[in-house]
């Protein structure tokens, strides 16, 4: 029975994974998620499997080295899953610091406490440990309109704060292996969606705002393209990936699926339609009047694709989940959850929207 740590699972693609991973193995395996909940960590996305006796929620920082040297000391842990991090490029570009502690620091923290607890005294390690690091597409930075994938031997090119500081992590991930022979693998994954995905990233924003009959805020031309993957494909591929992939290589996750912000945001006001009974007084707000251009993010990537060639040929994993039925799944959601929908949008969320987008 594999015992895994996972950080940052209060978030939105950790929950997802849990989730994931609980349906899939069931009581085979024991999941402890460590996550110091910040405004983007929610217990309530755990809330249906908090009871289970093989699932434990610690609260802790990833940067506190005592406290997660403790997790290492107390559990006889097999896999890392590290998920934990500032995930948002807009907060990056507003407060880069956080960015640097979090990601870089908590991931130096992680590998630290995993290599003490499990490098054997001849330098090598037991055959089941092994970690993840989960990272993104957007260390490889922007690739031109008109053509280009990123593929694991694309240099790396990060923009912004945010990328520029998981690329920093990704390197950090790299010399534990180079040096230490440390048994890891890196994924590097496109645009997720899905449930729990928090408000502050284009497609639960702009859901969010239709519904309310608030402005949608599309930067620039609103023609920046990216590739989006529904959460729960992502998941497996992590999964895949730390069962089946070679220790020490990276793997690139993506949907093949390219869309421009403003394709992504007319998809959304045509299945909030479509899908909203005729009675429901928010399908009155749903127009294309909402969609405003605003100032562009500032270094802006212009687009990112992933070629998933490596991790299909080499572990058999593919997109499953279509746009069209992962958009529609996740629309779902969000009409089935409004009130996790103003959870969270309540608080600490309410002051960074009225800053950011001077609402
Ligand atoms: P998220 O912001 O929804 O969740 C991050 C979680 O980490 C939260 O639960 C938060 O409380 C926790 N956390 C933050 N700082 C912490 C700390 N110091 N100690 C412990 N916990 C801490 O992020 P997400 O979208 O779920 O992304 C998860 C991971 O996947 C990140 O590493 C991100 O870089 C990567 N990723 C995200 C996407 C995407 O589209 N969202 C795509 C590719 C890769
Ligand atoms: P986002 O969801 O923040 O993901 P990332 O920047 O990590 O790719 O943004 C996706 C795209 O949508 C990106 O090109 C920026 C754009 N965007 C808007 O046009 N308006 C918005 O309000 C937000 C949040 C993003």
């Amino acid at each position: 029975m594999y015992t895994y740590l996972v950080t940052g699972g209060a978030g939105f693609i950790g929950s997802n994974y849990i989730h994931y991973m609980l349906d899939k193995y069931g009581d085979d395996i024991r999941i402890i998620n460590v996550d110091v909940l910040t405004y983007a960590g929610n217990p309530e996305n755990l809330s249906d499997i908090e009871q289970l006796p093989n699932y434990k929620f610690v609260r802790a920082d990833i940067t506190d080295k005592e406290a997660i040297s403790k997790l290492f000391a107390e559990n006889d842990i097999d896999r890392v899953v590290h998920f934990a991090a500032e995930s948002h490029v807009d907060r990056s570009i507003k407060n880069p610091e956080v960015f640097v502690q979090t990601n870089v620091l908590g991931t130096a923290v992680m590998l630290n406490c995993a290599r003490a607890a499990w490098e054997q005294p001849d330098g090598s390690y037991p055959a089941d440990k092994r970690f993840l690091h989960v990272s993104t597409d957007e260390v490889y930075g922007s690739l031109e309109e008109d053509g280009g994938y990123f593929y694991e031997t694309t240099p790396y090119a990060p923009h912004s704060p945010y990328s520029a500081s998981k690329a920093s992590s990704d390197m950090l991930v790299k010399a534990y292996i180079d040096t230490y022979h440390f048994p890891a693998n890196i994924t590097n994954c496109s645009n997720n969606y899905g449930p729990y995905q928090f408000p502050e990233k284009l497609i639960p924003l702009i859901i969010n705002n239709a519904l309310h009959g608030k402005k949608l805020p599309v930067y620039g031309d609103g023609k920046n393209v990216r590739d989006w993957l529904y959460v729960m494909d992502h998941a497996k591929a992590i999964d895949m990936v730390q069962e089946k992939g070679r220790l020490g290589e990276t793997y690139n996750v993506g949907g093949h699926n390219e869309k421009q912000n403003i394709e992504i945001i007319r998809i959304i006001l045509d299945v909030l339609k479509e899908q909203l009974p005729d009675d429901d007084p928010r399908k009155a707000h749903i127009s294309e009047d909402l969609i405003t251009y605003v100032e562009d993010r500032k270094g802006h990537d212009r687009r990112y694709a992933i070629a998933p060639d490596k991790i299909k040929a080499e572990i058999g994993w593919e997109p499953e989940t279509m746009f069209e039925e992962g958009i529609r799944k996740t629309i779902q959601w969000y009409f089935e959850n409004t009130a996790w929908m103003e959870n969270v949008t309540s608080g600490e969320y309410r002051n960074y929207y009225e800053e950011m987008y001077k609402a």
